[in-house]
């Protein structure tokens, strides 16, 4: 096997984790062989094109690009690779397990070998996975394959930056020098190393994820207590974060958490454990929290405008969070639907992600000035920063009633006031009511 300096990677998986790991590991200064089964991703990928938007992974892919290939050939991933990461995606079934068909596919395609590989598992598995792999790679006599959970903690919008500036590399290996080597390749990355069992390995990643979206949830629950007896959620998360147990981070009340990782690993554990026979209790309230909050907005819209039949609504950014193109588990789906199912007129706006494709009923609007045109209430769904500039007199002139719902606590509440507008953020006072919700006109005076 080539040492760390310089490793041939074959890496199943051309998405987000696949590329920014493949990119990355190409920087590190090895040979990195992706593949993918879909060929316009790959066509793209050939001609330099990254098929979605993250900072810095374009410039990546272009610079090292000659350590770089993308394939649709199996064999080619494969045949002399070293290390083969399965970065494929594993979403959840209709029944909230994750769906492993793709990590099993790529099993199927894995072909005989004379000399030593180790197969790296970066994709989000259950517990119990890595030992399944192990008996499937010896019932098909795969006997040189070594086996390594290596769970991936990127986040979308700072991929690239946690590849480099990771605050833990965990490797779970059945063997010693199967860790060694993985451990190895990330030497240059300056990051606590945590060697541990295979199922262990599989569980930091599952538990990470659902302790962080437990603490979301619990600081949506706390905002909405909030709401209910005058405090400030924005204030209260200040207050608690100082405290070094508790740390500030995932302290920011909003419309719920989305995206690709946490809706479906929070889920997965929860099957996990039910399907071993224990119920995870929390969980299922995580869950439940999570698609109350990303409601709760209709109900403050009708605070302000009672029915929404007829009403237009202008949603503010689509993308699960900013800087971030991606669409999956996204409130804003969900809240579309809530909206139209009210009879509301949705107006969208996004700077980058795109969703004619999932979205159908809406009217697409190029700038967030033509989506508040004329409309009932803002809504920010999206913490994208051009959004701060809501508050400039040419928003609320161009409104019919200036009234905005802040679903990420993006704006400062004093300020949106002043401006003229009425401001309901998540967990933080509301502003008194504003138009009766059958004036058609907007009425500055009640604006506060
Ligand atoms: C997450 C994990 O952070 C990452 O380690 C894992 O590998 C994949 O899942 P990601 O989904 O890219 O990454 O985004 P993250 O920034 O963690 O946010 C997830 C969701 O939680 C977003 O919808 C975000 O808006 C929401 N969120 C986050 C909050 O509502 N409040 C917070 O305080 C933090």
């Amino acid at each position: 096997m080539a040492g760390s300096s310089s490793a041939r990677i074959g890496i199943f998986g051309a998405g987000y984790v696949g590329l920014v790991t493949g990119a990355c590991l190409a920087k590190l200064g090895h040979s990195v062989v992706v593949r993918d089964v879909l060929p316009e991703r790959i066509e793209a990928l050939r001609a330099g094109e990254p098929p979605f938007f993250e900072p810095g992974l374009a410039d990546l892919l272009a610079q090292n690009s000659e350590r770089l290939t993308f394939t649709l050939d199996a064999d080619e991933a494969t045949v002399g690779a070293d290390f083969i990461f399965v970065c494929v995606g594993t979403p959840p079934t209709y029944g909230g397990d994750a769906d492993l068909s793709a990590v099993w596919a790529v099993l199927d395609e894995l072909p005989q070998r004379d000399t030593r590989a180790i197969l790296v598992m970066k994709s989000t598995v259950p517990v119990g996975t890595g030992e399944k792999v192990r008996e499937a790679l010896g019932a098909r006599g795969l006997v040189q394959f070594g086996y390594v959970s290596n769970p991936e903690f990127l986040a979308e919008g700072s991929a690239v930056r946690d590849f480099s500036r990771p605050d833990r590399i965990v490797v779970g290996a059945f063997s010693e020098s199967d860790g060694d080597a993985i451990a190895a390749l990330y030497e240059p990355i300056e990051a606590p190393v945590v060697r541990t069992d295979v199922s262990s390995a599989e569980m930091v990643k599952l538990a990470s994820n659902a302790f962080l979206a437990t603490r979301i949830s619990f600081i949506n629950e706390i905002a909405n207590v909030c709401e209910v007896t005058g405090a400030d959620v924005a204030e209260v998360a200040r207050g608690m974060g100082l405290d070094h147990r508790i740390g500030q981070y995932f302290l920011a009340a909003g419309i719920g958490y989305g995206g690709s990782c946490f809706p479906k690993d929070v889920s997965a554990l929860k099957q996990l454990a039910g399907n071993s026979g224990y119920q995870f209790q929390l969980l299922t309230a995580v869950i439940e929290v999570n698609e109350l909050q990303k409601r709760r907005v209709v109900g403050k819209l009708e605070r302000h405008l009672g029915r929404l039949r007829g009403k237009t609504i202008a949603l503010l950014g689509l993308a699960y969070k900013a800087n971030t193109s991606d669409l999956r588990e996204a409130s804003s789906l969900v809240l579309a639907s809530r909206l139209l199912a009210e009879g509301a007129e949705v107006r969208v706006w996004d700077p980058v992600a795109d969703a004619t494709s999932v979205l159908s009923g809406v009217t697409f609007s190029d700038t967030v000035l033509d989506a508040v045109q004329g409309a009932d209430a803002a809504v920010i769904v999206t913490e994208w920063p051009e959004l701060r500039e809501l508050t400039q007199p040419e928003f609320r002139d161009a409104m019919r009633r200036a009234i905005i719902v802040d679903g990420r606590n993006l704006l400062d509440p004093e300020l949106a006031r002043a401006a003229g507008f009425a401001y309901e953020g998540i967990g933080r006072p509301s502003s008194e009511l504003g138009a009766l919700p059958e004036a058609e006109e907007r009425e500055p005076e009640l604006n506060r």
